[in-house]
């Protein structure tokens, strides 16, 4: 299936759009302001921070743009950026995302389930993506709690592949709060995005920016 091809058309949104909204939204737990997590900071250029790959990727997950379906339940959330080169302004067609996240509950489910809330999608010629999903819950370890969080393996050859976690902004177990602990960087700036409310026909949803910038390779 041509998913890079399919990726950003105007008949291929109306069509994810149609069948995203088709359940309303309910109750949002996370209010933000429209910020945008960028690939350069403040006039720096780094590449996106790794992060931990955590227990629960599975491989052979379908291509979709989108990996919650309308019965899914959770409020609705779309994730748009590029995937950029190392110097931050490159954009990678082609690249793509390996996505997993815990559903509204924090559970994570798996391939019986149709993979349920993963997925694989490409970014089109103009590197850009879009991820139709909802927002992932926070889930206990022992006796503290993760962040909500969205995974993703991102690679691009010849660039040098990324692990990390995509993150919300105002979570209260963020780090230092995070049950991960050191071992996940839940404070960095530059994977801690804001939503906005937007409305389209007939529906409301979250939505986000997160740009990534890939490593040279092999680094
Ligand atoms: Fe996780």
């Amino acid at each position: 299936m041509m998913v890079e091809r399919d990726v950003l058309s105007r008949r291929a949104i109306l069509r994810v759009l149609t069948l995203f909204l088709a359940r309303p939204a309910g109750v949002l737990a996370l209010i933000g302001r429209p910020v945008v997590a960028r690939a350069q900071g403040e006039g720096r250029c780094a590449a996106t921070q790794a992060d931990l790959e955590g227990p629960f990727h599975v491989p052979g997950a379908p291509s979709r743009i989108a990996i919650a379906p309308p019965e899914e339940p959770g409020d609705r959330l779309i994730i748009r950026g590029r995937v950029l080169g190392p110097d931050c302004a490159t954009p990678l067609a082609g690249a793509v995302l390996d996505v997993w996240q815990a559903d509204a509950q924090g559970s994570y489910h798996g391939p019986a389930e149709q993979y349920r809330l993963r997925g694989r999608l490409q970014t089109n010629p103009e590197g850009r993506y879009e991820l139709f999903t909802i927002k992932p819950g926070a889930y206990r370890i022992g006796d503290r709690f993760r962040p909500a969080h969205i995974h993703m393996i991102v690679t691009h050859r010849p660039h040098a592949p990324l692990t990390t976690q995509l993150y919300f902004e105002g979570d209260p177990y963020l780090a230092p709060n995070d049950a991960c602990g050191a071992a996940c960087k839940s404070d960095d700036f530059g994977r801690i995005i804001g939503l906005r409310k937007e409305e389209k026909m007939g529906g409301e949803f979250w939505a986000g920016m997160f740009d990534i910038v890939l490593g040279q390779p092999g680094t």
